[in-house]
């Protein structure tokens, strides 16, 4: 498998806080890497650090993509070599229907847009085509409509590297399920995955799997054993308790 995402030692500071410590991870093409953690530990961070977000410009570290040092690069260029986030909680566009957002994926790659290739999308996250196709992606929708239709967009764009940040809030079991669908589809496409989440459920969909707390890596390993730590040892601890925690977890990890 080759390496498509490498982060080495990333730390990030915003207005004078330390916000992710000591980051080293990986992700191979068509791999999933899971990355779960209590609120506020860092994992959106992490994702608007690698996708590029005014701000979240590392203190310190790497990152490479395809063995390239993209910290320099704009969102725009990033984007362009194929990385992807599907935001923790999806945008509204007033005045642009289900159609125009999902052909504008397909157009930024240079593709013709068919009524099949959307409606493919759509059908992927369980919503119907026929219904939605014309409706406008505002406050009309409901916010697992809109988490699933930003979903399909991504789909469409084919990426080589996609980061969901909590698909599965907001969503019911259906779609859950269906983010199953779409990281399996990811997979067959050689897709890496970068799957934020606090719920063990959705390790499941993982192959490996990173515990975040307070901005550091405590545990990495695969996701039946990150899953059960989370749920049986992983519980609020004060930061005298959380140093003495992670100084040794973290020699472990390595
Ligand atoms: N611009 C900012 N300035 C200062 N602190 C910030 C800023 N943005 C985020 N933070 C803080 O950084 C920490 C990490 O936030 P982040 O949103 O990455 O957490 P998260 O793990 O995604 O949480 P959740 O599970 O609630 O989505 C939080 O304590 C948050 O308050
Ligand atoms: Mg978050």
């Amino acid at each position: 498998m080759n390496s498509l995402l490498n982060i080495d030692n990333l730390d990030l500071t915003l207005e004078n806080t330390s916000i992710l410590r000591d980051i080293s991870l990986e992700i191979n093409e068509g791999e999933t890497t899971a990355v779960i953690g209590p609120n506020g530990c860092g994992k959106s961070s992490l994702a608007y650090t690698i996708m590029g977000l005014k701000d979240y410009t590392p203190d310190k570290g790497e990152i490479f993509f395809k063995g390239e040092e993209i910290s320099g690069y704009s969102i725009d260029e990033r984007a362009k070599k194929g990385i992807t986030l599907a935001w923790q909680e999806p945008a509204r566009f007033e005045g642009v229907t289900v159609r125009e957002f999902l052909s504008l994926g397909l157009k930024s790659r240079g593709e013709q847009v068919t009524e099949k290739k959307l409606a493919r999308a759509l059908r992927e996250v369980a919503i119907v085509p026929e219904k939605y196709l014309d409706r406008n992606i505002d406050e009309t929708l409901s916010g697992g409509e809109r988490k699933r239709i930003e979903l399909a967009s991504i789909l469409i764009m084919e990426p080589e590297l996609v980061m969901l940040d909590e698909p599965d809030s907001g969503v019911d079991v259906v779609a859950l399920n269906n983010i199953g669908n779409v990281i399996s589809d990811f997979k067959k496409e050689n897709t890496g995955v970068l799957l934020i989440t606090h719920s063990e459920e959705m390790l499941d969909f993982a192959d490996k799997a990173v515990l975040i707390c307070k901005g550091k890596i405590i545990k990495k390993g695969n996701p039946g054993e990150i899953s059960e730590y989370f749920r049986y040892e992983c519980t609020p601890c004060e930061d005298e308790d959380y140093e003495k925690h992670t100084k040794q977890e973290v020699e472990n990890v390595g």
